[in-house]
């Protein structure tokens, strides 16, 4: 049952219950009309401390989709925040008046204090700083399902910023729980996938490597990544691995035929433009399922699906 839970890390839920999510969005994607009722009534509460277009957008979507309606604010700086109010505050007056909250943060761990705040309205982490990013992975798996058939048994490449990428941490903790899953692990030696993830792989199951060109033809998944800017100390060193890899047509002449590129978006440079005419590139199409899933998971933390 998943009416009411919070939603701040992809462990949070159980690998079944992530299945249930995906198939009401399957469900939601056959027939959006019968959805587009089942949150009358309902408020969500869209609080972005941090910029956001894809994350925001379609929740907020996601939300009107289902009938429901939206309060929130995309510049802390027009609510009470900037008079100095603390977020335990801000939450216990914004459980006052809606029914559901997301919350993006850039600081790690902020999602899960605030829902120590709330006792009645369920909060969804839409990003605490380089930490986790659940809704992306439930985005990200939809995705993978729709165009590989499932989620088991795929070689899965991790290219670019594995140090700071939140939606790169979620992905790769989620997928490890599924069958027969390989990861090929592609970054700079400065942004390497950190120990505290690695440490909870069977080291069996993943390679390290700096080398898109070397491992991109065993790859059935091509998860790029942009590398995170805001979280860098040192503009310098930005500067030096911002364009360390990018993906173009001649990179991707030696992937196979039917492996998907995927990017959870912003892309900056890693990924050429000429590439989004290839039939394998759905960083896209990504986005919109984006939307979908979002509206599963609203349903059913709300446990108003069967209102249909
Ligand atoms: C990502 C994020 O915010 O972590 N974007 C998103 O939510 N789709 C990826 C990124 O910013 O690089």
């Amino acid at each position: 049952m998943l009416k009411g839970r919070h939603l701040i890390e992809p462990g949070d839920f159980q690998l079944n219950e992530i299945e249930s999510i995906m198939q009401l969005a399957d469900n939601i994607i056959a027939d959006p009309e019968g959805y587009s009722l089942v949150c009358r009534g309902k408020l969500l509460a869209s609080l972005f401390y941090e910029p956001s277009t894809r994350t925001r957008f379609s929740f907020e979507a996601a939300m009107l989709r289902l009938g429901g309606e939206i309060i929130g604010f995309d510049d802390p700086n027009n609510s009470s925040v900037s008079k100095g109010e603390s977020l335990g505050d801000t939450i216990r007056t914004i459980e006052c008046y809606s029914d559901i909250a997301v919350i993006r943060h850039p600081r790690e761990g902020t999602a899960r204090l605030v829902s120590k705040f709330a006792n009645e309205m369920p909060i969804i982490n839409a990003g605490d700083g380089g930490h986790e990013h659940p809704t992306q992975t439930l985005t990200d798996l939809l995705t993978i399902r729709k165009f590989k058939g499932g989620c088991d048994n795929h070689v899965v490449g991790v290219c670019g910023d594995l140090l700071f990428g939140r939606t790169i941490h979620s992905l790769v903790k989620t997928l490890s729980r599924y069958q027969g899953i390989r990861f090929v692990f592609i970054s700079p030696t400065e942004l390497k996938m950190p120990a505290h993830i690695l440490n909870q792989l069977d080291p069996k199951t993943y390679q390290e490597t700096t080398s898109l060109d070397e491992v991109i033809g065993e790859l059935d998944i091509l998860y790029m990544s942009r590398v995170q800017r805001e979280r860098f100390v040192s503009e310098e060193e930005y500067l030096r691995l911002k364009n360390y890899y990018i993906l173009d047509k001649k990179k991707m002449k030696a992937a196979r035929p039917d492996m998907i590129v995927m990017h959870p978006l912003p892309r900056v440079n890693e990924i050429a433009t000429e590439v989004d005419e290839d039939p394998r590139a759905v960083y896209f199409a990504q986005a919109k399922y984006g939307m979908y899933v979002r509206m599963a998971l609203i349903a059913k933390l709300l446990g108003v699906e069967d209102r249909k």
